[in-house]
């Protein structure tokens, strides 16, 4: 009895500190702990819960899926029927419906409330003393489909509302979306295993939230803003403020940018700053929706038809429009990448004229079936590259053409490769023009070696006339060749021979990002740079040296090894370094200046009494060194501390040098 008793009251406990998190995570959006100690405490419920099902409730945090896959969804009845809104399209319609506004209220002032108009579905869910019951799609309006198992798997949607003196009936309304990121990631996916794409994050979160098995839109990442009250009993409140207010202290999660404003100039310039905001944005808005911020003003405006009188949505330009597929061409990048874009019959997306859009790869233009001459919807959301949602079928004629990707190089003719679980195909060609273009434009950029003047047009002139076939060639250029070429009048080879002199002395971070190895960004080369110090010791690093560098995983490493085992690469640094191009920085000034294992390999064994490996390991850095996990004949020194292991033997087998720790010490101090 008594252990019963201890269970049930520790479960009450953890179900309670799970709701509290969730309200830190979604509602405060400021976490008070690490999602391996919320796992922790989920894990522990559910052990509980597994030892004593007696206590399992429906609204337990544990029951997000539980319900089975069903047949079809029950049509049900809103206690209250959920409105549309009236829309405006500029300034003049937004203000008409302020005037609009204070006709009828006479003279009373008016504060509004603002809010992000999300573009996801309406959905209405129904607590029942705090306990979530049901929760259904909008439908028509007046009936919509209970999707109550699917709302359940959606982690900001409290199963239990929080607090006490929670009202017997309260029906919230909000919208369902699905983030930006998640909806691209979802497509790559389902591109991958040849399913069809969702067109937008509305029509993904839409089918997430209709799908009978809710085993599917758990494995979505769905959310929810909630921004309306439905039909409720026991609750006395007198503004929507007050509404939005009370949603977040019960743990609903009510969207961050909501503003109150005390005029429709207030109001105008939230629009005008939201739209602004727009593509920065998580998530997909399509306007501004306005309420009246008093709820008894609201009940004396009341509504015409089916769109109440206190509230507009103030529409933003569309972020899809329609046009031609004039071509499909595919363009090779640095790395060889080959990727798919479609030349488009210019058109006018979200204020900018759009007139090419990316196809990704081979298997989202599978996906997509984008046909040349096909009519395309396409979008244009966020700050990302413009996208083709997909072909109007409908206006197919028939004479369209299928486009196949190559199996070569379009620019060189070579092979193309398309490695096991990667989409991206490329180039192998060792001398690609394109991929020289574009290891050059990246070469002069701003990051890397910041050439003044040295852009893409310039780069491809100079590739073109064989002045330049690797980035170091860019230091031995001779001026009079220059001449030659198209608008290189004699002041502007002065400034680039300057300009390419200037670049000598970036420091060596930015010449490790300016060879474009692969998967390493700045980020990874400031990195590379601070730990190794000279382009020679990142050359000759191991592999496990650069895994011990921060950001440095096994791909990089295998990326950066593959990179300085290619001559042509060695004999490219090479000349850089001949050029002049910094090649290594500096020590810190408390670094010994004798450096008597300049160029040694050392193998650290056993463990050292002052040192840590890892210090042991800059130590033999600082003198120059390389450290090296095993013992072989290219080991120079082996270290070894107390309870050595096998590397020793190995070492005196092979008769290799070992040292103390006090010999390391010794050199340090001359
Ligand atoms: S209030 C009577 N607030 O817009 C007022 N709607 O065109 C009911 N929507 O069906 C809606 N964000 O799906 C409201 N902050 C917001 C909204 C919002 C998105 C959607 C909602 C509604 C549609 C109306």
């Amino acid at each position: 009895m008594k252990r019963l008793d201890e269970a049930r009251r520790e479960i009450e406990y953890l179900r309670e500190q799970i709701l509290y998190h969730d309200y830190r995570y979604y509602v405060l959006d400021s976490p008070e702990i690490s999602d391996a100690e919320y796992d922790q405490l989920m894990r522990r419920l559910r052990e509980l819960e597994a030892e004593f099902p007696e206590f399992v409730t429906p609204d337990s945090p544990t029951q997000r899926v539980g319900g089975a896959p069903l047949s079809s969804f029950q049509q049900v009845e809103h206690p209250l029927p959920l409105l549309s809104l009236d829309n405006a399209f500029t300034e003049e319609e937004l203000r008409a419906f302020h005037q609009r506004v204070q006709r009828r209220l006479a003279g009373q002032p008016i504060v509004y409330v603002v809010e992000p108009k999300i573009d996801g579905l309406a959905v209405s869910l129904i607590y029942e003393n705090g306990v979530f019951v049901r929760g259904a799609t909008r439908g028509d309006g007046e009936r919509g489909e209970d999707i109550t198992e699917n709302l359940r798997t959606i982690p900001s949607v409290p199963l239990r509302l929080r607090g006490e003196n929670l009202p017997p009936v309260l029906e919230v309304r909000g919208e369902a979306y699905m983030d930006r990121q998640d909806f691209d990631e979802l497509n790559r996916a389902r591109a991958e295993q040849g399913e069809p794409l969702f067109a937008n994050p509305r029509n993904a979160a839409a089918g997430s939230l209709r799908q009978l098995d809710p085993r599917v839109t758990a494995s979505r990442r769905l959310n929810v803003f909630f921004y309306a009250l439905g039909y409720h009993e026991g609750l006395e409140l007198e503004t929507h403020w007050q509404v939005l207010e009370y949603f977040k202290t019960v743990g609903l999660r009510v969207n961050s940018l909501i503003e109150r404003c005390s005029s429709i100039d207030e109001v105008w310039d939230f629009c005008q700053r939201m739209q602004g905001l727009r593509s920065s944005l998580t998530y997909d808005i399509d306007g501004v929706v306005v309420k009246v911020d008093s709820l008894a003003a609201q009940a004396a405006l009341g509504a015409t038809g089916r769109s109440p009188r206190w509230a507009i949505a103030f529409k933003y330009p569309a972020e899809e429009a329609t046009t031609v597929v004039e071509d499909i061409i595919v363009q090779v990048g640095r790395t060889g990448a080959l990727t798919p874009l479609a030349i488009l019959r210019p058109v006018e997306v979200a204020g900018s004229t759009v007139s090419r859009a990316t196809l990704h790869n081979a298997d989202v233009l599978r996906a997509k079936d984008v046909r040349i001459g096909d009519t395309v919807i396409i979008r244009k959301a966020g700050d990302v590259i413009p996208e083709i949602v997909k072909p109007v079928e409908s206006k197919r004629t028939g004479k369209e053409r299928v486009f196949t990707f190559p199996d070569r190089c379009p620019v060189c003719g070579a092979e193309v490769q398309r490695l096991p679980g990667e989409a991206v195909t490329r180039c192998i060609g060792k001398a690609c023009p394109a991929q020289l273009v574009e290891g050059l434009v990246h070469f002069a950029s701003r990051g890397a070696m910041d050439i003044e003047g040295l852009g893409p047009a310039l780069i491809s002139q100079l590739v073109e006339a064989g002045l330049v076939k690797d980035p170091s060639d860019l230091y031995f250029l001779d001026p009079g060749k220059l001449q030659a070429l198209p608008r290189m009048g004699k002041k502007s080879i002065e400034n680039l021979m300057a300009a390419i002199e200037a670049s000598k002395s970036r420091p060596l971070a930015r010449v490790i990002f300016a060879l474009g190895i692969r998967l390493v960004g700045e980020a990874a080369a400031r990195e590379l740079a601070l730990r190794f110090r000279s382009m020679e010791r990142l050359k000759n690093a191991s592999r496990e040296e650069l895994q011990a560098v921060p950001m440095i995983g096994d791909k990089i490493a295998e990326s950066i090894i593959s990179f300085m085992d290619e001559p042509q690469n060695q004999r490219m640094i090479q000349r850089l370094a001949e050029a002049g191009v910094t090649m290594a920085e500096e020590e810190p000034e408390d670094a010994p200046t004798v450096r008597p294992l300049e160029g040694k390999t050392v193998v650290l064994t056993g463990t050292l009494a002052r040192y840590s490996r890892q210090e042991a390991a800059e130590l033999v850095r600082s003198l120059g060194g390389r450290v090296t996990s095993s013992v072989s004949r290219n080991t120079d020194y082996v270290v070894a501390g107390a309870n050595p292991g096998s590397k020793l033997t190995k070492a005196q087998e092979l008769g290799i040098p070992v040292l103390s720790e006090e010999d390391l010490q010794a050199w340090l101090e001359e």
